[in-house]
């Protein structure tokens, strides 16, 4: 179904940035946590560069990679809930309780939801990225883990 593959690596480097944009807000609302929130942030924006990458190089190669059914479904499922976060962040007070709890569930929507295995491929470089991505958004889920006791200090 040509159709689900539109785009998807345009998606899904539209969703790492919005994550992205998302913890920089993050850490402007919760300084007793900025240095987490603008580490993952900047991973986030590696995340989107690498899956622009994707698209720009592979994009338009779909003999290279098969998508999942419903893969541009659960792309956009995850997209709207980010948005939703984004509003959320830049019209009132965030706490640390409420943005950890939004963030471990993002990344492990991810993680369970299998964004990054919603795409098969041969190519080595397309397997390399998205093994990589995966690895980092688990390794956010447990930073995160970490941090889900940190007291409210301002
Ligand atoms: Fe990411």
């Amino acid at each position: 179904m040509p159709a689900e593959k539109d785009n998807l690596f345009k998606i899904f480097s539209q969703n790492e940035s919005k994550i992205a944009q998302l913890y920089a807000l993050y850490a402007l609302a919760i300084p007793s946590q900025e240095k987490m929130w603008t580490r993952l942030s900047g991973e986030e924006i590696k995340h989107a560069m690498v899956l622009q990458k994707l698209d720009t190089v592979y994009g338009d190669s779909e003999k290279l990679y098969t998508a999942i059914e419903g893969a541009r479904n659960i792309l956009d499922y995850v997209g709207n809930f980010i948005d939703e976060q984004l509003a959320a962040a830049q019209s009132r007070d965030i706490n640390v309780q409420e943005a950890i709890s939004t963030a471990m569930r993002l990344e492990q929507s991810m993680i369970e939801r299998k964004c990054f295995d919603i795409v098969s491929s041969n190519e080595p470089e397309i397997i390399s990225i998205l093994e990589t991505l995966n690895k980092e958004t688990e390794n956010h889920f447990q930073i995160l883990k970490m941090h889900i006791n940190d007291s409210e200090i301002y």
